[in-house]
Parts: structure tokens; C-alpha cells; sequence
């Protein structure tokens, strides 16, 4: 299947709409076998870092969350165990996406949009978890101005990211599994190569956690902590919006 590059985390810059149009692509190809690949090629762990990144919302202040880069909804209907009181919107630029997974969470509203251009209105959510998504963006930092703007003062912002990994066992670990295991299994079963080589290549291309931290401070999120799972492999990172 022949698809344009997507440009590396550190070469978007000025190249943010090339990098769209070609990550909005390739995640609308992938979508069929998203789902079945995350399972088998994470070994279920997925789930637990996706329970453990609902829990960090239970300090949040109540009203609508928003599922940021949602994807097949996974984290959505979570959410909607955790808040069936709350108001709950997925939204994704990829429509395929979005249609993969909408059965998972019947009674979340799905938006086609992109994290970085949000068509909601300032304070408008309690929460926001984003799942995978930060280092797709174009603009790591533009994302997070997205979030703290929709978000109401004291909302909560959950990040369950795959970082650049500090430690060097996990670095090599990650190093391992991005250039065999992911190509490889992801290539076979999707039928796109290409797209797994891209994954493989954004977490060895994004910020660590530290750094991420630093950035939400940076563009001014208050009480940013974080922490790793599975030795780093994947980390969690809550931010609070200053009252
Ligand atoms: C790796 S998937 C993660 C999906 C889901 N959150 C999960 O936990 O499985 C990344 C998702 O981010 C979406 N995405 C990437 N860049 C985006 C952007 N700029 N705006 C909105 N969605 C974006 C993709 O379409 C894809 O569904």
C-alpha cells in the first residue's frame, strides 16, 4: 500500500498539515486490525495502563470528559463505567477510527477533530484523558495549549503515553520490540508495514516523561506528577488546571 511519510516527531515543525494529512492516513488504514494487534502485541497489558489511567481521573472535578485522540474508544468506554453520570465525548480525526470502536461506548458523542484545532468552547470539560495520541500530534505543545483551554479550572488532564524511555534496559527493550516485533507483526497483520515502522519510530523520536512534564508546566498546568508502569514502558502523567 503506498502512502506518503510521515514526517519524524522532530521534523513537523512547519510541516504541520503534511503531517496530518498523512498520520490521519495512515491510522484510517490501520483501523480495521487496530484493536486486534494492540491486544496481542502489548499481551493484554494495554488494559491494566488503561484502568490505571481512569483512576487518576477519580480526583477530577465532576462534568463532561473528554476522550482525546480516542481512537476505538478503549479508553472512552472505560470512562463511561467509571462517570455514567457524566457527560462523555470521544473525538478523534480519524473517522475510521472512530467507527471501529463506537459500539464500545454507545452513549459517548464522537467529534472528528483534530487535538490541535478543538471545536469545543474554553472550560467546557471536567476532564480530559488522552491515550497514545500526544506524540502523533504535530505539535506536542499546541495539543496541550488545546487541553488546558477546553479544560475548566481544577479540571484534570491524563496522559498514558509511550515515552522516550530513560533507563537504558527499557531503551533497549523498546529499541528491540520497535525495529522487529512491531514491523513484523504489525505489518503482517495490518497489510501496512510502513505504519508500524512509523509507531515504532515516534516513541524513540518523542520526549521522555520528564520532558513532558516540563512542557505542561511550561505551558501552564499546575501539580504535573507522573509515574512509569511496566518499568517504563509505558507512563502516566496527571496535570491540574491552576484555580
Ligand atoms: C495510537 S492511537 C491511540 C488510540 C486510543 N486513544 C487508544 O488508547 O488506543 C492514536 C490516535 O490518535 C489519533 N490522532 C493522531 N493525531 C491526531 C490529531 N492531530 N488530532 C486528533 N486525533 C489524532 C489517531 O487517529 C489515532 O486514533
Amino acid at each position: 500500500m503506498s502512502a506518503a511519510p510521515i514526517p519524524e516527531v522532530g521534523a513537523r515543525a512547519g510541516r504541520e498539515g503534511a503531517h496530518a494529512d498523512a498520520a490521519r492516513g495512515m491510522f484510517g488504514r490501520i483501523a480495521p486490525t487496530y484493536d486486534t494487534l494492540n491486544r496481542l502485541m502489548s499481551a493484554g497489558v494495554d488494559r491494566r495502563w488503561r484502568l490505571r489511567a481512569i483512576a487518576e481521573l477519580s480526583s477530577a472535578p465532576p462534568g463532561p470528559v473528554l476522550d482525546l485522540c480516542a481512537g476505538t474508544l478503549d479508553l472512552t468506554a472505560l470512562v463511561a463505567c467509571a462517570r455514567p453520570g457524566d457527560r462523555l465525548v470521544a473525538a478523534d480525526f480519524s473517522p475510521a477510527m472512530l467507527d471501529a470502536g463506537r459500539h464500545k461506548a454507545p452513549r459517548a458523542e464522537t467529534v472528528v477533530a483534530d487535538a490541535t484545532k478543538l471545536p469545543f468552547g474554553a472550560g467546557e470539560f471536567g476532564a480530559v484523558v488522552c491515550g497514545f495520541g500526544m506524540r502523533n500530534l504535530a505539535s506536542t505543545e499546541a495539543g496541550a495549549r488545546e487541553v488546558l483551554r477546553v479544560l475548566r479550572p481544577g479540571g484534570v488532564f491524563v496522559t498514558l503515553e509511550l515515552f522516550r524511555p530513560e533507563r537504558l534496559v527499557t531503551r533497549a527493550f523498546h529499541r528491540a520490540y520497535a525495529r522487529v516485533v512491531l514491523p513484523t507483526i504489525g505489518g503482517w497483520l495490518s497489510g501496512d508495514r510502513g505504519a508500524y515502522q512509523y509507531l515504532a519510530r515516534s516513541m524513540a523520536g518523542f520526549v521522555t516523561r520528564r520532558e513532558y512534564e516540563v512542557l505542561l508546566a511550561r505551558v501552564g498546568f499546575g501539580r504535573v506528577s507522573g509515574f512509569d508502569l511496566t518499568f517504563g514502558v509505558a507512563s502516566i502523567v496527571r496535570a491540574e488546571v491552576r484555580t
